[in-house]
């Protein structure tokens, strides 16, 4: 624990995760991708993270980060950090398909450096596989939980497939899930309305995933959505000037960058409790959790965020 960061219960697993928790995969994948960065700046940004009060590291199977999370964590209390990773879905046709997994969880054991993992998710999954993801991966997930490899299970939805979260809002009826990661941002809040609601009724724990992609780290960006929804009729031309829009969300609300309203804005919805935030750059680390930390934004921002995207469930912010 470190006292400028705040902590709080993710849902009914009852950890005390920190609000921010560090996304070592995305469009950066901790400065890995494309060879940016090498394998050290990516150890020292984890540490960072951990000294900046983050406890919570979210990995997967298929980011090529686990062996980057477990050097850095190596020498750290085991209890000091939450471990959420992801195994990616085998084909249904998979002769082998319990022998498979198991082959996948040992494997995110050895790089991480640890015997078991707290957040076990299955990976993207979509509307089309989950009736699979229920039936044969769930039992398999669930007597890993008994041999004390997992203790919690997960199910991560794929955003940009299913931006109108139909996948949860199946998985969600049923009581199976500990934690879930959810896409939510200003450009698609419609998890409020068809996730949150659901995950708090049944206490099950809400990572916050998408809250600052391109759309929301490059103003040019959102000025061509913006400029985008309003010729396909999306938003009424005269609701809004893009560039009004965006100069409006700074100045009203104090903030000093895109990525600050975005991070506030999803930060401070009920229903999320972690926000995830995933970067190669050590600035942007530090900038994202002050961000995290900071207030909610100015109800009057908030209000005019919701006039022009409140309705919307298409956009993942790329
Ligand atoms: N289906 C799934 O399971 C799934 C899908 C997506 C993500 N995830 C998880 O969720 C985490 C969060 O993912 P995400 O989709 O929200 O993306 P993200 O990993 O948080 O990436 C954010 C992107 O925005 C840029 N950025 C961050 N802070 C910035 C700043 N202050 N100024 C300008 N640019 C900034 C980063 O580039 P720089 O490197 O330049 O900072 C990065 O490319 C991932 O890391 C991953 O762990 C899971």
């Amino acid at each position: 624990m470190n006292d400028s960061m705040e902590y709080t219960t993710l849902g009914r697993t009852g950890l005390k995760a920190s609000v921010a928790g560090l996304g070592c995969g995305g469009p950066s994948r901790l400065g890995l991708r494309n060879g940016a960065q090498g394998e050290k700046s990516a150890v020292a940004l984890v540490r960072e993270a951990l000294d900046l009060g983050i406890n919570f590291l979210d990995t997967a199977e298929s980011y090529a980060t686990e062996a980057v999370v477990g050097k850095a964590i190596a020498g750290v209390a085991r209890d000091r950090v939450i471990i959420s990773t992801k195994k990616a879905l085998p084909s249904p046709h998979h002769s082998e398909i319990e022998k498979e997994v198991k082959k996948g969880l040992e494997q995110s054991l050895k790089l991480l450096g640890t015997d078991y993992i707290d957040v076990y998710h299955l990976h993207g999954v979509e509307p089309k596989d989950y009736d699979f993801a229920r039936e044969r991966l769930m039992p398999v997930m669930r007597r890993l939980r008994e041999q004390g490899k997992i203790r919690f299970i997960g199910v991560t939805e794929g955003f940009v497939q299913d931006p109108s979260h139909q996948m949860l809002q199946q998985g969600l009826r049923e009581d199976l899930w500990d934690v879930v990661m959810v896409g939510f941002n200003l450009l698609n809040p419609s998890a409020r309305g068809s996730v949150f609601p659901m995950t708090q009724e049944k206490r099950v724990g809400v990572l916050n995933m998408f809250a600052v992609r391109r759309a929301l780290s490059q103003p040019n960006r959102l000025r061509g959505i913006l400029t985008d929804l309003m010729h396909k009729g999306v938003i009424p031309e005269n609701a809004v000037n893009p560039e009004d829009l965006i100069d409006f969300i700074l100045k009203e609300s104090d903030a000093t960058t895109l990525p600050e309203v975005a991070y506030r804005f999803c930060r401070h919805e009920r229903g999320v409790d972690l926000v995830l935030t995933g970067t190669g750059n050590p600035e942007h680390l530090r900038a994202n959790i002050e961000s995290i930390l900071k207030p909610p934004l100015p109800k009057s921002v908030l209000k005019k965020l919701e006039e022009v995207f409140g309705d919307l469930n298409h956009l993942t912010g790329n």
